[in-house]
C-alpha cells in the first residue's frame, strides 16, 4: 500500500472539528489540478439536496480565509507499524524473533521485523521467509491464518549461514526450518527497526496483517535470554502509541497509524477478560495494512475565529474549475458563555465513528440518481482507500475499531446522500441533523452549538445554564464523560430534548494523547457491524468495558426515557397519540395539533417514526413518571427486534410479544429539580420538521415543547 494520492481531484479536511472564538482551525487540502484553488466560508443552514425540500441552504460569511491558494496534491500512507528510530547496533550473530498470528498469509509479502538489512517476513505464498541483503531463505511451509506461531530468523556470523524457523503453537502443524549461506553479511547499524512493515525508498511498505507479540532481537543464533538486545513488550503503555523495549538498551519506539492494542496474545486462555488485570495475556498488537488515522497533510490555510462570531454550523467551500469540496465544522460559543438559550448538540463522535462508511448495500447506480439532485458526487464505498468507518471491516476481516476526522470524511459533506432507496432524501448524521438546523432558522429560534468534544472535555460546564439542550437525529456514541454531563444537566433542572433514535447506545473512548481518535469495541451484544474477538472487549484507550452502555449498567432509557428496540430499512411510519397524551396537564404539548395520527410524512424515510426505534421501559431505567405521548405503528416486516432484546425465537427480554416491542415511543417526563425530558424514539423524526415548509404537526409539537422550555 504505502504512499497514495487521493483519486478525488479536490478534497480536504480540517482540524479540529469545532472551535470557539479566539481559537484557530486549520484546513488541509489536496488538489490535483494546476494553479490556485479558491476558498470561502459559509454558514450551513440545510445540507439536504432534495429539490422537494429547502435544498442546500448556505449563507456567505465574510472571513479572512477567503482567497486563492496554490494547489498541490498531498499523499497519504495507510498501514500501521511500529518503528524504533535507532534499533540496537548489532554485530556478529543476530536473531530476529516474534510471535505472529497472521490474518492474511499468502496475500502479498508481509514484513514481521526488519532491521539492519535483515528481514523476517511472510512471502507471497504465506511461507515464513528471511532475507539478508539480497539472499532469501524460506521454510517452504505456509503458516496458518489465525494461529499463533513462533517466527525467527538467525544469522550465524561464524558460518555465514542464515536460518529461518517457524514453530506453530498448535498441535496440528509441526516446525519448519531452512538455511542458506550468506557469506560476509554485515548488519547495518543505526538504521531504524520496523515491526509489521519494512522500509522501501524511505517509506514503510509491505505491511503485516495480523497480530504480533514480543518482537525481539538477540545477539546470538537463538533466542538466548542472556544475549537479549531488545524486546518490545506491547502490554506496556497500552493506552499510548509508544512501544517499550524491556531489553538492556531501552530502544523504545512508536506506533504509526494506530494499530489495535489491548489484543489477546498467545498466552491468553480466557482466564481474564480485562487487559489491565493480566497484561501478560495481552501482549499483542493487531496491525493492518489498511489502518489509517491521520493523513498528516500540511496546512493550506488556517483561520482564527473572531470574537463575537456566531455559533453555528459552517462549511469552507474550496473550488477549482468544476471541482468543489465542502469541509464542515462547528463554531461553539466562547468557553463559559452562552449566546442563546438553546444548545444544539452536534454528535461529532457519532459522525466520526461513521466517517467514510462504505455501506454494504451501496449500489453504484445510486450515484446517477444523486447526480440529478446535484448531490455530493463522491461516495466512500467507491473510495475505500481513504479509510473506512468503524462500521466496516479491515481487509483481513477484523472490525475497524479506530477512527478520526484527520482525513477527508466524504459522508460528512453538505449534499451527501446516504440511502439510495426509499422515500424522501435518504439523509443521515450531518445532513439529517441539518433538517433541525433549517427548522430552527425558519422558526427564528436562536441556538448555540456544542459538540461531543466540548461535552467530553468540559463536561457539564459545556452546557450548564442553557434553558434547553437538544440532540439531533442520532446521538449514538458516548464516553462516560458525555453521558455524565447530560445526566447532570438533566438532574440540575435542565430541559433535554432527544430528537432522534438509537441514541446513547455505544460506549466509546477518546485517545488520551490524540484527541482526534475515537475507539469502539463492538463487544458482546447489540446490533453490530462486526463482533470484537472474545477477550478484546475492554477499550485500550481508557480501560473501560467497551460495547453497549446497556451492558455497562446505563441503558439509554436511564437518561432519555427511551432506548433502542428495533431496526428496519430506511422507512418511516407515523405515531398515534395515546390516551394519556390528552391529559389536561399535557395539553400544551399538542396545542394546534388536531389529528390523532402525526408524522405520516417526512424527508427521512417518508415518516417521522422509522429506521431505528426506541421505546420506554421502566425495567431498563425509564422513570416511573414517564408519560408516553404517542406510539408508532405499522412498521413493515423487515423491522426486527434488536439482538439484546431477543432471547429465543419465542422469548424476549421484556417478556412481551416481539410485534409489540417494534415501536417508537414519544415520551415526556418531569425530573425532580425542575428538569424535563422530551424524547421521540425515532431516527427519522427530524426529517419531518421541514415538511410543508415547517408547517406540520411534528413541527408544532417540537415548537410547543421548545417555546415552553425556553420561556
Ligand atoms: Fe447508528
Amino acid at each position: 500500500m504505502s504512499k497514495q494520492f487521493p483519486r478525488i481531484p479536490l478534497v480536504g479536511y480540517c482540524d479540529p472539528l469545532s472551535v470557539r472564538p479566539g481559537e484557530t482551525i486549520s484546513f488541509k487540502v489536496s488538489c490535483n489540478g494546476e494553479g490556485p484553488y479558491s476558498a470561502r466560508l459559509l454558514r450551513s443552514i440545510c445540507a439536504d439536496p432534495n429539490p422537494s425540500g429547502p435544498g442546500i441552504v448556505e449563507q456567505a460569511v465574510e472571513a479572512s480565509l477567503a482567497g486563492d491558494y496554490p494547489a498541490r496534491p498531498q499523499a497519504f500512507n495507510p498501514g500501521s507499524y511500529g518503528i524504533v528510530e535507532r534499533g540496537p547496533a548489532m554485530s556478529g550473530d543476530v536473531t530476529l524473533a516474534a510471535l505472529i498470528w497472521p490474518t492474511l498469509p499468502g496475500d502479498g509479502e508481509q514484513a514481521i521485523v526488519s532491521a539492519g538489512g535483515l528481514e523476517l517476513y511472510l512471502d507471497g505464498e504465506g511461507t515464513l521467509a528471511g532475507r539478508a541483503g539480497e539472499t532469501v531463505v524460506s521454510t517452504g511451509r505456509q503458516v496458518s491464518a489465525r494461529e499463533w506461531c513462533e517466527a525467527r530468523l538467525s544469522y550465524d556470523s561464524s558460518s555465514g549461514v542464515l536460518t529461518v524457523r517457524q514453530q506453530p503453537r498448535s498441535i496440528w502443524h509441526g516446525p519448519a526450518e531452512a538455511s542458506a549461506a550468506v557469506p560476509g553479511f554485515a548488519y547495518e547499524k543505526g538504521s531504524p527497526l520496523l515491526i509489521a512493515a519494512a522500509l522501501r525508498d524511505g517509506a514503510a511498505d509491505r505491511h503485516f496483517d495480523g497480530k504480533i507479540e514480543a518482537p525481539a532481537v538477540y545477539a546470538a543464533t537463538s533466542p538466548d535470554p542472556a544475549r537479549l538486545a531488545a524486546r518490545w513488550d506491547f502490554a506496556r503503555a497500552t493506552s499510548t502509541w509508544r512501544i517499550e523495549d524491556t531489553g538492556p538498551g531501552g530502544h523504545h519506539g512508536r506506533l504509526v497509524n494506530h494499530p489495535a492494542r489491548a489484543m489477546t496474545g498467545a498466552a491468553w486462555d480466557g482466564a481474564e477478560m480485562n487487559w489491565r488485570r493480566k497484561p501478560e495475556h495481552y501482549g499483542a498488537i493487531h496491525f493492518h495494512r489498511d489502518d489509517i488515522y491521520d493523513f498528516g497533510w500540511e496546512t493550506d490555510f488556517s483561520w482564527t475565529v473572531p470574537e463575537n462570531f456566531p455559533s453555528g454550523v459552517y462549511v469552507v467551500r474550496i473550488r477549482q474549475g468544476e471541482q468543489e469540496d465542502a469541509v464542515p465544522f462547528y463554531v461553539c460559543p466562547p468557553k463559559g458563555q452562552r449566546t442563546a438559550d438553546l444548545c444544539v448538540l452536534a454528535s461529532t463522535f457519532t459522525h466520526v465513528i461513521y466517517g467514510n462508511h462504505s455501506r454494504p448495500d451501496f449500489k453504484p447506480e445510486w450515484m446517477d440518481a444523486f447526480a440529478r439532485w446535484n448531490a455530493y458526487p463522491w461516495n466512500p464505498a467507491q473510495y475505500e482507500e481513504l479509510g473506512c468507518s468503524t462500521y466496516n471491516f479491515h481487509r483481513d476481516g477484523s472490525g475497524i475499531c479506530h477512527c478520526s476526522h484527520l482525513r477527508p470524511l466524504l459522508n460528512t459533506r453538505p449534499g451527501y446522500i446516504t440511502m439510495g432507496y426509499g422515500e424522501g432524501s435518504g439523509l443521515r448524521h450531518f445532513q439529517a441533523d441539518s433538517h433541525l438546523t433549517w427548522w430552527l432558522h425558519e422558526k427564528g429560534i436562536p441556538y448555540d452549538i456544542v459538540t461531543d468534544r466540548e461535552l467530553h472535555e468540559d463536561g457539564f460546564a459545556a452546557i450548564q445554564g442553557y434553558k434547553a439542550v437538544t440532540t439531533g437525529s442520532h446521538p449514538e456514541y458516548h464516553t462516560p464523560e458525555t453521558l455524565d454531563a447530560l445526566l447532570t444537566y438533566r438532574n440540575s433542572g435542565g430541559k433535554f430534548l432527544y430528537l432522534g433514535g438509537n441514541g446513547f447506545y455505544w460506549r466509546v473512548a477518546i485517545h488520551p494523547e490524540e484527541k482526534g481518535i475515537v475507539e469502539i469495541r463492538r463487544a458482546e451484544g447489540g446490533i453490530r457491524a462486526w463482533a470484537a474477538e472474545p477477550g478484546e472487549y475492554y477499550n485500550a484507550f481508557d480501560g473501560g468495558y467497551g460495547g453497549l452502555w446497556r451492558r455497562n449498567g446505563r441503558p439509554p432509557q436511564h437518561l432519555a426515557g427511551v432506548g433502542f428496540t428495533s431496526q428496519g430499512q430506511f422507512e418511516g411510519t407515523y405515531y398515534r397519540r395515546t390516551a394519556e397524551s390528552h391529559a389536561p396537564d399535557l395539553a400544551w404539548i399538542f396545542e394546534g395539533v388536531k389529528d390523532e395520527i402525526i408524522g405520516d410524512f417526512g424527508f427521512s424515510g417518508g415518516g417521522a417514526a422509522g429506521y431505528e426505534l426506541d421505546r420506554a421501559d421502566v425495567r431498563l431505567g425509564s422513570p416511573e413518571a414517564v408519560r408516553v405521548l404517542a406510539r408508532s405503528e405499522e412498521h413493515p416486516d423487515h423491522f426486527v427486534l434488536v439482538p439484546e432484546e431477543l432471547l429465543t425465537h419465542l422469548t424476549t427480554w421484556a417478556q412481551q410479544p416481539i410485534d409489540e416491542l417494534i415501536r417508537a415511543d414519544m415520551v415526556y417526563f418531569d425530573v425532580p429539580g425542575g428538569g424535563a425530558v422530551f424524547s421521540v424514539g425515532s431516527i427519522t423524526f427530524c426529517g419531518s420538521l421541514p415538511w410543508n415548509g415547517g408547517d406540520n404537526d411534528i413541527s408544532r409539537v417540537v415548537e410547543n415543547m421548545l417555546r415552553c422550555f425556553l420561556k
